[in-house]
Formats: structure tokens, sequence, C-alpha cells
């Protein structure tokens, strides 16, 4: 039988469509310093490096550590980021000779801060590189005075300003994961500050517990006393691999003691586990980049706590730059407490257990146990069993950026109900929101908060205040997490998907779904307009209804005189950058013969007497249509003015009357500003009316399109056939329908030739025994369907992939398991 072939085909075919299921496009993209997305800045010639962010807990302070200082900045002010105190805090002179004689850049012997936290109601702790041999001091939050001299900060803080590090502060006492040596070899999660019942403890470092780590994060889980750190490291379990990376997340409990005798000033409870974020086969994304809690929904179970993190992969091969992987609290704490590997001290080889288990490592509270246990627990502490994302699939993916930083948030949306929102940060300077979906990530939009790539950046949200802080080596950045009123109609409000914002129908504005009351129109989930509008729709009542006649704004006309044999180009705005416009004229096709369909949108066509006339671009986004640009286009000498083209009514006040249609609708602001949508070359001053209209990203409007209905059967068709397909999304699409086709076909096919087979079999040989591939294909199949059911529950990425695994699924009866590449079960 062909199947080999037939197998490999499809595995070829769906390997063509992953890289097709992870183009996340953001819907509305906003350049540096546009005014829908307004940033406020804080820089100063005098303090760089401001890269080290400590919100206090009402969220009206932001205490900052940069190059050789110590900023507290007021941020309590809506438009404004207010210097309030400086500590400056540098090395001296000779401290800066030592570090360049040691062969170090000047520039990187400053003192940088790296840790900054809260260490009790008065004062702050913060360590700095200092010359590379970091400090640590008290500081007065109130005055930013120092207290008492600096201390000696090594294992608290990295010696090499570029090299990561974590830093926690629980009751008082200091817990650090960083680097304790000049060298930068000598890796160590300790504490420090340790308070009367307490001991100052640390890795024990003969077994190598950590391998050239780099530390990402660290998390405190008040209900079970234990602190865990993020972190990845060469894998020394995969040593057939020449410097595999592994994530791990690690723990500690912080009613550790040490030892009596054994893991004596040592960690009894220090265990790690690997973190995997790996979608099926594919390689994993192994390498962390950045991690945040969500915390617990109000009266949740605190296993119920999610970890979101960001992951990249140390190969190329993997279809996108990087993922987003989602991990529950529970399934950290049952792989700490299930198996341990054992090392071979001898050979350095990692093996599953084969001897007693003579104690829990992992466990809290071992600092009376034996020394045999204590022996044991010292041994053994890679957790046997890897920490999988939620429904062992990625979150997200994206094949276009590589994250570098994120913030997560629960939302509630207008009804009650709650959404993941990811704030991610790109190495190119962008900041993505993303809300989780059902159907998948959406991405609501993307700000550009920095335009060089930075070295070093953090990220930091407050909630409370709505705001998202960025930290870079040029200054601090603020950005509300949400801006409705950009939203100018309720399509528009509505189309954003933002839980953030909703239509609220009293004032017409779309508003902070936070802070209004009563009935919202808002629709996260489907961005259904007619629904989500008509319901709140007050005044005008059949104002989604598709009987409504064009009383709506809609784009005032734009006449444009042609001579004959003219090449014409009519520009056409997108609505946003998930919209797909096309092109209608009344009573007549659009034949691919006479117009080019531009890739940006637009239409290019050789004015004659046939092409004369009404031209009208629409926008469909959700299936829901609005219209962009409508042009009539005349011969230049004739002198008649043009008829049916005031059937289109401007704009009226009253739908314009939004929360300040002043400054917004005037032309003065500059298509630059305005939301990069792919529209056109800023030459085409003819078209400055559309233009206009383009940027106001369709303070549009619901044009009734019953007047044209005629036409808009033809429409699809030659969307198509007009080879035009302008965005990948559709190609992907297309790309889907054509392989899913092929595999009907071929499945159909293999299914009578099977049935022709069985026939055959059923004639000749009686006996022949069939049950064989009949039962194990039924069981794979049965559990290949719980599989694909298991992801679409865990909001995998994109209907595409459903659709390919789902086709997969449907036809192999002969498919073997999962290929998987990778071991990730111990050798
Ligand atoms: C929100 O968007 C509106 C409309 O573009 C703009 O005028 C306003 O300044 C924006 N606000 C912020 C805080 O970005
Ligand atoms: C906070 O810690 C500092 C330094 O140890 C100490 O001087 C101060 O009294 C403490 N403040 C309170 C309120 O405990
Ligand atoms: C454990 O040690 C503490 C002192 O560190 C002691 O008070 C306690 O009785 C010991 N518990 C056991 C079970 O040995
Ligand atoms: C400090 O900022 C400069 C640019 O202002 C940058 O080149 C340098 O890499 C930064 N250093 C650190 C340690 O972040």
């Amino acid at each position: 039988m062909g199947n080999p072939s037939l197998l490999s085909f499809t595995v070829a075919l769906l390997g063509l469509l992953s890289p097709c299921l992870t183009k996340l496009t953001p819907r509305v993209s906003f350049p540096m310093g546009n005014p829908g997305r307004h940033h406020t800045c804080f820089n100063s010639h005098d303090i760089r490096n401001t890269t080290t962010l400590l919100l206090s807990e009402d969220g009206e302070m932001l205490y900052v550590g940069g190059q050789d200082a110590v900023l507290a900045l007021n941020i309590s002010h809506k438009d404004a980021i207010i210097l309030r105190s400086k500590l400056s805090w540098s090395p001296s002179d000779k401290d800066l000779e030592q570090c360049s004689m040691k062969g170090k850049k000047m520039a990187d012997c400053s003192n940088f801060i790296r840790v900054l936290n809260f260490l009790n109601a008065t004062h702050i702790y913060a360590c700095g590189t200092f010359a590379f041999s970091p400090r640590c001091t008290y500081i007065n939050s109130e005055t930013l005075t120092m207290s008492g001299s600096p201390d000696e900060g090594r294992g608290r803080c990295p010696y090499d300003p570029y090299q990561r590090n974590t830093a926690i502060i629980v009751d008082g006492q200091l817990y650090t994961g960083t680097v304790a040596d000049y060298r930068g070899n000598r890796p160590v999660i300790s504490r420090h500050l340790s308070d009367s019942r307490h001991v100052d403890l640390k890795l024990d470092d003969t077994l190598g517990w950590l391998e050239d780590p780099t530390f990402i994060g660290s998390s405190f889980i008040p209900d079970e006393e234990k602190i865990y750190f993020f972190f990845s490291e060469v894998g020394r379990e995969y040593d057939f691999i020449d410097k595999f990376i592994v994530s791990r997340v690690s723990q500690i409990c912080t009613s550790d003691v040490g030892g009596q005798r054994t893991l004596q000033r040592r960690w009894t409870t220090f265990a790690k586990a690997q973190l995997l974020c790996q979608a099926g086969s594919e390689l994993p994304y192994n390498v962390i980049q950045d991690i945040d809690i969500l915390p617990l929904a109000e009266g949740g179970p605190a296993d119920d706590t999610l970890f979101y993190g960001i992951f990249t992969s140390q190969w190329s091969v993997n279809s996108g730059r990087s993922a987003v992987c989602s991990f529950r609290l529970t399934d950290i704490k049952s792989v700490f407490s299930g198996n341990y590997k054992v090392l071979n001290r001898d050979t350095l080889q990692w093996s599953t257990r084969v001897q007693e288990k003579v104690a829990n490592p992992g466990e809290c509270g071992l600092h009376n146990a034996s020394d045999n246990a204590l022996r044991f627990v010292k041994e053994n502490f890679l957790a046997e069993d890897s920490v999988r994302s939620i429904g062992r699939s990625l979150t997200m993916v994206s094949t276009e950026h590589t994250y570098s930083r994120l913030t997560v948030q629960r939302v509630q949306a207008a009804n009650r109900k709650n959404y993941t929102v990811l704030f991610l940060l790109t190495e190119a300077g962008q900041l993505h929101k993303a809300v989780l979906l059902q159907s998948g990530v959406h991405i609501i939009e993307e700000v550009q908060v920095f335009e060089q790539p930075q070295p070093v950046k953090n990220l930091k949200l407050s909630i409370p205040k709505g705001m998202i802080y960025v930290g870079t080596s040029e200054g601090v950045v603020k950005i509300p997490s949400a801006n409705c009123s950009f939203y100018w109609t309720c399509a528009q409000c509505v189309l954003s998907r933002d839980p953030f914002c909703g239509w609220n129908p009293f004032s017409r504005s779309c508003v902070e779904v936070s802070q209004a009351h009563g009935i919202l129109g808002q629709d996260v989930d489907g961005g259904n307009v007619e629904q989500a509008c008509s319901s709140v729709s007050l005044t005008q009542r059949t104002r989604f209804s598709p009987s409504d006649l064009p009383t709506a704004s809609c784009p005032s006309g734009e006449l444009l005189s042609v001579s004959l044999n003219e090449v014409v180009r009519l520009k056409c705005p997108a609505a946003s950058q998930l919209s797909r416009q096309f092109w209608e004229r009344p009573n007549s096709r659009l034949s691919s013969d006479l117009y080019l369909h531009m890739k940006d949108g637009s239409l290019s066509f050789v004015a004659t007497p046939a092409t004369l006339g009404q031209y009208l671009c629409l926008s469909t986004e959700n299936g829901y249509r609005q219209a962009m640009a409508i042009y009539q286009l005349r011969q230049k000498s004739s002198p008649l003015a043009p008829t049916s083209y005031t059937q289109f009514r401007r704009p009226t006040p009253t739908t314009q009357a939004g929360p300040g249609p002043g400054p917004r609708s005037g032309p003065d602001t500059s298509a630059t500003a305005w939301p990069k949508i792919p529209y056109l070359d800023p030459g085409v001053t003819k078209l400055s009316m559309s233009i206009r209209n383009a940027t106001v990203t369709t303070r549009q409007t619901n044009l009734d399109m019953s007047t044209w209905t005629g036409e808009s059967r033809g429409k699809e068709a030659e969307f198509h056939d007009g080879n035009l397909l302008p965005t990948s999304r559709c190609s992907c699409y297309l790309k889907e329908v054509v392989v899913v086709s092929v595999l009907l076909v071929l499945c159909l096919s293999l299914l009578i030739i099977m049935l022709l087979y069985v026939i055959r079999q059923h004639c000749h040989h009686r006996t022949a025994p069939h049950t064989e591939t009949g039962s194990t294909g039924s069981r794979d199949s049965n559990r290949r369907s719980s599989e694909v059911q298991g992801e679409v529950f865990n909001k995998h990425n994109g209907p595409t992939m459903h659709g390919g695994h789902g086709s997969s699924f449907i036809c192999n009866g002969t498919l073997p398991g999962p290929i998987e590449h990778l071991p990730n079960t111990p050798i």
C-alpha cells in the first residue's frame, strides 16, 4: 500500500502549514509618538540606564535604579512623570581605576543598580554592580537617603551589569539568584539578611546544583512558604547534545535553616525541574526569557495560580521566533513531590531512581532530618518529570517577533467574565497587548515604546493605575494599559475586542469598563458589531439593521477629474490591519482585465469612458462592512457636476460627537501620527479627504450597502481570481482549504482502496486477519481525538491548527504516534 508516502505527504503538508498557523497581526499599530497612544517619558541627560523598576504599593511612586543613581519618580500625575528625589551612588575614582585595570570597559564600571526591593515600610534595599565589586545599601524610601554605610554585595548582585539576576525580599530577608564571583562562573541561589530565627543559606556547590544559569525571575507563594526561581541553564541530563539549554523552575522553602551536620548553612529544600514549553512533537522553545505570575482570581484556590513565560528556541528550526507558555502551580507542585533523578557521582550521568527513597526532596522542614536523609536530598535535586505547559501546548507563538518581556493581567469585561491580557515587549521596542480567547490569541494593538534595541530593559504593570512602565537605557516610558477613547465608533470599539473597553450608548463613546456603569456594547469573544452595538443602541434602534438607509455618516465622496487614457490609482485606507478592502461600482463588475487591485488596497486602472463613474471602497473586518472611500471619476474637460455622488451624506455632527471631535477631526493631525495602516504614499494630496478619513481609522461608520447589493455578489469571486489576496492571512486560509481538500481526496481514495482490498480479501482469503490494522487504527485515532480536544480546550493557536490536526486524525488510522524528536523522558 502507498501508506508511507501518503503519511510523509501529510506530514509535509502539515509542516508547510505550521508557519502559517502562527501569524498574528496586531489589529492596530501605533508608531512612536502617536497621539492615540500617548507616552509620557522621563529622561534626563545625567541619569541613564534606568532599567531597574520598583513600584510603590499605592502606585504613586516609581523607584528606579539607574547608572550611579536611584531615583524616586512621582507618577501620580496623569500626564507627567516628576522627579521627586535622586540619590547619587557612584564608585570613587580609585574604584573606577581598579575596574578598568582589570580590563573592563570604563562605561561598564559605573554602579548599575540591579537589586531594588522594599525591605520594610520605611526602607528599600538596593544593590549595584559598583565597578565590578557589588555593594548593597539601605535607603530610606521617604527621603531617599542611605542609612549606614554600604555592605558587600557578593552573592546579592551580579558583578557584570549585563548579567541577569533576580532578587526578592520576604519577611525582611533577601533571596537572590545571581553569580557570586567576578568571572561569572559561580552561580548561587542564596538567602541574606536572615533574622534571628534563620541563618543565611546558599547552595551546596559540590554537586553542581546549577549549571551556568541565567536567572530570570522569582516568585513567593505565601500559601506554601516557598520561593520559586526561574532560570535557564545547561541541561546536563542531555549530555549527548552539546550545550543543550533547558529552562528550569526551582524551589526553596523560606523556613529552611540548613542541616545540622550535613548541609550546614546550605539549602535542604532546593529542588529543580525542567520547564517545558513545547507543542506536540515540535522542538521545545527551550530558553526562558521572562516570566510573570497571574495572581489568583478572587477567592480562587492557590493552586490555580498561573505563570506566564516567554520562551525562545536555541535552534532556528522552530516555526516561531518566540512563544508564550503558561504553567499551573499545581503542576509545578506535583512534579516536585514526585520522583527525582539520580546522579552517579563517578560518571556524572543522570539516571532514574533504582535505589530506595530515603527522604522526599523538596519537602519543607527537613532541618532535623538524619544525615542519611540529607545526603539523599543533596544528591536528588532534579525532578524526574518536567513541568509541562497547560494543555501541553503553547499559549501563543509569534513568527515575526522576538518577545523579551511580559506582564499579565486578569481583566473583567463588561459581561463580568475574566479575560487574560498579556503585555509583551518585543526586542524591537513594540509593546503588544494581547487577549487570550477560546479561539486563540488576538493582538489588540501594538505601540512602539522605543526605537533602538535595548540590551537591558524592564516592564512593570500598575494594575490600580492602569499603567505600563518600561525602563530602558534611555529613560522611563509610561503608557496607559488602554485608551478606549481612541475608538471613535461603536463598531471600532467592539471590533477592537479590548476587554478594557466598551461602548457607552448614553455618552456615545468608547469607555473604560472599570469606570463605567450600566450596559456597555462589547463582545470580546466574537467581536460581533451588529449584535453588540444594536443591543446597546438607544436613540437609533435601527442603526445597525440591514434595512437602514445610509443616514449614518460615511466618508464624503471625492470628485476626481482625469484625462482619458490616464492611469488612475484610487487609494483606499484600511480600517485596521485585520480588515480587508475591496472595491465596488454601482451597476458594473470590476473585471480583472481592466482593474488592478494593488497590495495596499488601492485600485489601479486606465481611465476610459467605461471606467468613469463612481467607485466605492469597502472594508470588511470580522464580518462587519464599512465604507472607507468614495470616488466620482469624470473626464477633465467635462463641466458636468456629479449627480449620484450626493446621495452619500457628509458626516453628520451627531455621529462625530464623540469625546472631543475638535482636535481629532481636523486634518492638522498629520498622517504619520496616526496608526500605521498601509494605505498610501503621502504624495497623493488629491486624495487628502479620504486620507483623513483613513487616519481616523474609521470614525467611519456604517454605510448601508443596500443600494449596491446588485454588485456585491461578484465581489468575492473577483477578489480571488484577480490574484490579489493581499494579506497572508488570506493565503493561509487558502492553503488550509487546499490542504483539507487534498487530504479529503486522499482519505477517500485510501478508503476506497481499503474497501476494495477488504472485499478482495474477503473473496479470496476469508482468514485474512485485518483485526490488527483495524484495532490499532481505532485506538490511535481515539488517542488523537482526545489530544485534539485538549488543544481546543487550551486555546491552542488559531483555528487553522485545529483544521490541520483535525484532518490528520480523521484519516490517520495508519499514522504512527506523535514523533518525538527530543527525549523529554529520562534517559
Ligand atoms: C487617546 O486617544 C485619543 C484619540 O486619538 C487621543 O486624543 C488621546 O490623547 C489619547 N489618550 C492617551 C492617554 O493616549
Ligand atoms: C526597616 O529596616 C531598617 C533597616 O534595617 C531599620 O533601620 C528600620 O527601623 C526598619 N523600619 C521598620 C518600620 O521596621
Ligand atoms: C527539630 O529541631 C528543633 C530545633 O531546631 C527542636 O526544637 C525540635 O524538637 C526538633 N524536632 C524533632 C522532631 O526532632
Ligand atoms: C547603558 O546605556 C547605554 C546607552 O545609553 C548602553 O549603550 C549601555 O549598554 C547600557 N548599559 C547597561 C549596562 O545597560
